[in-house]
């Protein structure tokens, strides 16, 4: 059991260094234990090309040290100085149009460039030489926000070479590629690996297992560039390494890049995805302006904890208006408080805020920090001190196997991208609409990569929209005993991009073909004669197995054999409760309806309730304002409602 710790994002090179022992104590003083400094700061630690200031970053860490904080040090390649450019001309990531991605703000490089990733062991080495065995510095950040700014996807003439490289390793012959992408199709067969363009500014759409191919090089080119930093620093230091992974980012398989480094953790903006990211629509937006979704720092939380090899942190957590979103509003009062306690219900060790003082200069001017621009603290901080000392009287609780798995599968989103077969399909959204379903019934989830070899003794396995079959999941079905769920889409075509020729879901011991499938618009949903309906997406169905559920006109909605269920549609809302509490309820698992706007977690011996409405509501006999909590350890109310009413 560790005990949950804050920290804060600094950056001293913004700061006089006469102002960093003062910012140390009061971060000190706000209860913050961890800092995490220098990921953007290469133009000041190498100047001018291998000639290093150093005495700047030694005495910051010094003094952040000296105060008691535990350092974080990043690693400063998603920035490289002006001077960079002028040695690598070519060095410039490409977009879909082919133009070039000048420099000028950040992450201007393509993952591909191979003098690029020698500078980046080569900083990664110095920084490692320098500070490994510092004792100040106590886990290192590589790189920032691998894929922000749309830059995972580049059609440089770096990636091209890099991609025909990477398809030879993979096919070994030309005819074996031809085959595998059919490219009898439209006369499209190459005759050699040389005359592969990558997938951008063809007539009409590729063929989309050339651009699956492409999407698989572009993350595996995302896991290469981060192991040139593991690489270069794990011989100078034993602390941990992490990366900051971002909020609905799919470009980029996170558990491949994660199993190389020792700390996943993400950076938690809830007003600005909502703002940015949400498929929910304007009413809802509207209600949770000021608090953010729900369930959507809950989803990668449960993600990231997943991609961690050895814990999880917020890296960085929205602490007030951010600057980047079509709007920016404020957080409600309690509502940082609130996110800070939900991370931790998630089993966060680290939650560290963005950023601690707001820069009156340069992009980010109009974004929030603990401090305003004049150094006197902005209202949030007496948040940060409240939740602080909260943590300290709770302290943490012991890991545990949430009773439900839902298997999330980086391929499969970039599968549907490449061929969505409606407007509407979107991987992450039926992942998500599965993920908030759980939580109507106040259940807790664990998310499972595609590589999950057993399901251990979960109560319920959902595996919703997977493209292909991986061999482990095969595994893991074959010896699982719990309730599992799959479909639609599970399945459906093979590695190649190809319809199996035994018929999607492909399944072994499931004697179960679809046969066809349909997307559905907006307004011609199939009713469920049970209630609820699909939309977007419905399969029609063959078997010989149970039929279990069907549409009102009598065609089959799910099919079950013993414990294994297959979903022939996207349930809507009502459909998805519906099923799932049916499904809960066959594991052997009590659900409980959650009020409207209020969101449960478990984890161990604690049990949060939040109230993300803007208005009060009533729990369990307590009155819950906005942004309130309620926290239990067993049954046992430790941390009450702000202004409690006890029953
Ligand atoms: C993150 C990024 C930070 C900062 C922040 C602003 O995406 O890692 O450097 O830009 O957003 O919200």
């Amino acid at each position: 059991m560790t005990q949950p710790e804050l920290g804060v994002c600094y950056y001293p090179e913004h700061w006089p260094e006469e102002q960093w022992v003062k910012d140390a104590t009061d971060m000190v003083s706000a209860g913050l234990t961890w800092v995490r400094i220098g990921e953007f700061a290469w133009s000041r630690m190498e100047p001018k090309p291998d000639l290093f200031d150093w005495g700047w970053l030694d005495r910051a860490i010094a003094a952040l040290g000296e105060a008691g904080l535990k350092v974080v040090l990043g690693t400063p390649t998603a920035t490289p100085p002006r001077w960079m450019l002028s040695r690598y001309p070519d060095m410039l990531a490409y977009d879909a149009e082919g133009h070039a991605r000048k420099f000028g703000s950040r992450r201007h490089y393509c993952f591909s460039h191979e003098g690029y990733q020698k500078e980046c062991a080569r900083i990664a080495t110095a920084l490692g030489e320098r500070y490994g065995q510092n004792s100040h510095v106590r886990a290192w950040q590589i790189d920032n926000e691998y894929g922000c700014h749309d830059t995972t996807l580049s059609y440089s003439p770096a990636a091209q070479a890099a991609f025909r490289a990477w398809l030879e390793a993979k096919y070994k012959t030309i005819s074996a590629l031809n085959a595998a992408w059919g490219n009898v199709f439209w006369s499209m067969e190459y005759g050699t690996f040389d005359e592969i363009d990558l997938p951008n500014l063809t007539v009409t759409e590729p063929n989309p297992a050339h651009v699956m191919d492409f999407r698989r090089f572009s993350s595996d080119q995302v896991v290469a560039f981060n192991r040139v930093q593991v690489e270069a620093l794990r011989p100078h230091t034993s602390v941990p390494l992490i990366h900051n992974y971002m909020g609905r980012i799919t470009d980029f398989d996170h558990f491949a890049v994660g199993a190389d480094l020792d700390i996943a953790s993400w950076d938690s903006y809830p007003l600005g995805f909502l703002e940015d990211r949400s498929d929910q629509g304007e009413a809802f937006k509207t209600e949770f302006a000021r608090q953010g979704d729900p369930d959507f720092q809950a989803f990668h939380h449960d993600l990231y904890r997943a991609v961690g090899t050895d814990g999880w942190w917020v890296m960085e957590q929205q602490p007030g208006p951010v600057n980047w979103a079509p709007y920016n509003p404020a957080p409600l009062p309690g509502m940082v408080r609130l996110w800070t306690w939900e991370a931790i219900a998630h089993g966060a060790d680290v939650v560290s805020y963005f950023r601690w003082r707001q820069a009156p200069f340069a992009q980010e001017q109009m974004h929030a920090g603990l401090q305003r621009p004049d150094g006197e603290d902005a209202n949030v901080m007496a948040e940060v001190s409240r939740v602080s000392g909260e943590i300290a009287n709770v302290g943490g609780a012991k890991k545990t196997m949430a009773p439900i798995g839902l298997v999330f599968d980086y391929a499969s989103a970039w599968a549907w991208e490449a061929q969505p077969q409606s407007q509407s399909f979107n991987y992450f959204r039926i992942i998500y609409d599965v993920y908030r379903g759980l939580r109507r019934l106040g259940l807790s989830v664990d998310i499972l990569p595609p590589t999950t070899e057993s399901f251990s003794d979960r109560a319920l396995v959902l595996i919703p929209g997977l493209f292909s079959w991986t061999p482990e999941l095969l595994a893991a079905i074959e010896g699982f005993k719990g309730e599992l769920v799959i479909g639609p889409r599970t399945g459906s075509k093979t590695p190649d991009f190809q319809i199996p020729t035994s018929l999607p879901p492909n399944l072994p011991h499931f004697d179960t073909r679809v046969s066809a499938v349909e997307s559905l618009r907006p307004g011609t949903e199939i009713a469920l004669r049970e209630g609820g309906a699909f939309q977007l997406w419905h399969e029609f169905i063959e078997t010989t197995e149970t039929v279990t559920e069907r549409t009102t006109d009598d065609q089959p909605a799910i099919v079950s054999h013993e414990r294994t269920h297959y979903l022939a549609g996207w349930p809507d809302d009502a459909a998805m409760t519906r099923l799932l509490s049916r499904f809960a309820q066959t594991a052997d698992l009590s659900t409980e309806p959650i009020p409207h706007g209020v969101r449960r977690r478990d984890w161990g011996a604690l049990r949060l309730y939040m109230n993300y409405n803007a208005t009060a509501i009533s729990l369990h006999g307590y009155t819950l304002q906005p942004a309130d909590i309620l926290l239990f350890r067993g049954d046992t109310p430790i941390i009450f409602p702000t202004q409690a009413t006890t029953p």
